[in-house]
């Protein structure tokens, strides 16, 4: 798939025309409930065998009560021929408690908290309001090694939106970091050079996810030809430079850096109006997207890993049973799907790919 960014060196696994990979996982993931459910589990369930399913429902998900229920959601919408496992996340708010923080460790299905800054991203209203706030329930999931994922921008309205994250890693994060050095934290979807040197310096229990349209596009893309509102996601795509920085964390080898897609259907009514929403939805061609930035840095050889390993060792689970194929094949996925009622674009609208995944 054209970047838009010229890179194009000559990817020394050019002749390589299958690959095969253990099952993958999404630990980043926006499920979305009822009809929307429905509609895009099925893409995520055929690629990966687990996904860290994200809270942010109205209302969100905020008590271990909510996930199971949530939870029973999923697998009921899950396809009978597959063998998907979500993982479920916990919403934190101003007013989550140490006990919910024990009740979490103790349930065995929730593998996280997520922390969305209020006012952040989509239904983030609910979010933490101020850090301190939540400094004790911090201690708790310290103490129980219950993993902390945190949407790392700030919300200071006067921030430039391209330096939200920037901004956010060199205050909260460094401090959060400082003040809880074994907390388990996944930075999510890193979208900057500051995040990625960030996350490589410190120490193991600090690891990041990144996305697919963060490895391929930079903010230039938004922008090619006309507004292209189903590149708009939070946060935002940055300038080429960063985008170069995370391919090589994502390519490094580092068991830091595992795939999380944030895959965040909206539809096309909610994305092409005035004011959009934030969200690309990359569920119907996860790895085949992966797969395409992988080879345009010829490193496919750390595909595997990155997709299928580093995620699972960082949160204490097993390697799925399995694997899947990906076939060099140049193809167009759909312009849209069926969303409940709706309909969504893709982020590969009106693109073609060069990777497909086997039967
Ligand atoms: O672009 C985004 N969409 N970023 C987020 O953090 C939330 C997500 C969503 O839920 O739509
Ligand atoms: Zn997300």
């Amino acid at each position: 798939m054209s970047n838009e960014s010229g890179a194009s060196a000559s990817p020394p696994f050019a002749a390589v025309t299958e690959l095969r990979l253990g099952r993958p996982d999404d630990f980043h993931l926006h499920l979305r409930d009822g009809a929307a459910l429905e509609s895009v589990l099925p893409f995520t369930a055929r690629q990966f065998g687990r996904a860290l399913v994200m809270p942010n429902l109205k209302p969100p998900v905020t008590t271990v009560a909510m996930a199971a229920a949530y939870r029973e959601r999923i697998l009921r919408a899950c396809p009978a021929d597959a063998t998907f496992e979500p993982l479920m996340t916990l919403y934190l708010t101003d007013h989550t408690t140490a006990d919910e923080v024990a009740r979490v460790a103790e349930s065995g299905f929730i593998k996280a908290f997520k922390y969305y800054p209020a006012g952040a991203t989509t239904h983030s209203d609910s979010g933490v309001t101020a850090l301190k706030n939540v400094y004790p329930v911090l201690a708790a999931m310290q103490q129980h090694g219950v993993v902390l994922c945190i949407h790392g921008e700030t919300t200071d309205p006067a921030t430039d939106v391209f330096d939200r994250e920037a901004i956010f890693v060199e205050h909260s994060l460094t401090q959060i970091v400082r003040d809880f050095p074994a907390l388990k934290v996944v930075v999510e979807h890193i979208t900057t050079r500051e995040a990625a040197d960030f996350v490589d310096a410190a120490a193991a229990n600090v690891g990041a996810t990144i996305t697919p349209q963060h490895l391929l596009f930079n903010r230039t893309s938004i922008f090619s030809g006309g507004i292209r509102p189903h590149l708009y996601c939070l946060p935002i795509l940055k300038r080429e430079s960063h985008r170069q920085r995370l391919l090589a964390a994502a390519t490094s080898g580092s068991p830091k850096f595992f795939l999380g897609t944030d895959s965040a259907p909206h539809s096309r009514n909610s994305k092409e109006t005035c004011c959009g929403a934030a969200g690309c939805f990359t569920s119907h061609a996860a790895m085949e997207l992966y797969a395409e930035a992988f080879d345009a840095v010829g490193a496919l050889d750390k595909l595997d890993a990155f997709a299928s390993r580093f995620g699972a060792r960082f949160y204490g689970l097993p390697r799925n049973a399995g694997t899947i194929t990906l076939r060099r094949e140049t193809w167009s996925p759909p312009d849209a799907f069926a969303f409940g009622q709706e309909t969504i674009v893709p982020l590969t609208q009106g693109r073609a790919l060069g990777w497909r995944l086997g039967a």
